[in-house]
């Protein structure tokens, strides 16, 4: 790599001094849900680009971890949910082992959340509703795409998909059974927000058995 000098340069060079978006009444809160929509709904005012997308990281269950951004596609106090291919990697870890977490970054307003918990598939009909949703050429392309097998070529996934536009010529595309929605259910948040000096904020949120959350203020 030629320019990895230069990269290393530039990468040593930048030090932020985090700050200018704290807020101090974050505390006050007691339900993670209520702050982390508090928060979404800054990082949209403030025009974070895709404030919904989200790392996801898994493990197989001789605990190989990986990770991967998806977009997030409804939250209530039942969880997080996102939509994908459940023959996929993520979607064969989840499957064989649920433990998950899960983590946004707004950097235009210097906050983190941390989100840990297990994944379980919505209901056929959620994933229905929102397969329904989805313009006509991504359904022909959760029927199309293998994801995360080995492609051969990229003539072969356009022949797919041309093969799948005649068979479903004027009549709806159904969704595949092999593609639908995860749902994180969380038993742990953390709110991180930038502090000057590298003594950031964060507030920690842990589901205890009688379903109630607790909080704790962690060292930056
Ligand atoms: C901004 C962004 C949004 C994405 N959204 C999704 C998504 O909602 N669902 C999905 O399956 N993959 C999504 N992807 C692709 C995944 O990151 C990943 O490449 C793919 O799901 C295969 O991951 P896997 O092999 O670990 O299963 C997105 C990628 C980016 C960069």
């Amino acid at each position: 790599m030629d320019n990895s000098k230069d990269l290393n340069a530039y990468i040593l060079s930048q030090r932020l001094n985090y700050g200018k978006e704290f807020s101090d009444t974050y505390s006050n809160y007691d339900n993670p849900f209520t702050l982390f929509g508090e928060w979404f709904q800054l990082a949209m005012n403030e025009g974070s680009g895709e404030p919904h997308a989200m790392n996801l990281a898994t493990a197989t269950s001789t605990f190989h971890v990986s990770s991967r951004i998806v977009l997030l596609r409804d939250f209530t106090e039942q969880g997080f949910s996102f939509f994908t291919n459940y023959q996929s990697k993520k979607g064969q870890d989840l499957l064989s082992q649920k433990n998950c977490a899960l983590n946004f970054y707004w950097h235009n307003i210097e906050k983190q959340v941390r989100i840990e918990g297990f994944a379980e598939k919505v209901s056929t009909t959620e994933s229905d509703d929102y397969f329904a949703t989805r313009p006509r050429e991504s359904q022909i392309g959760a029927w199309a795409s293998a994801q995360s097998e080995n492609l051969e070529s990229r003539d072969m996934l356009h022949n797919k998909i041309s093969e799948l536009e005649k068979r479903y010529t004027d009549m709806p595309v159904p969704r595949p059974p092999h593609w639908g929605g995860f749902r994180v259910v969380p038993n742990y948040f953390e709110f991180w927000q930038g502090r000057e000096s590298r003594l950031h904020d964060r507030l920690a949120f842990t589901l205890t058995d009688d379903e109630t959350w607790t909080r704790q203020v962690l060292q930056p």
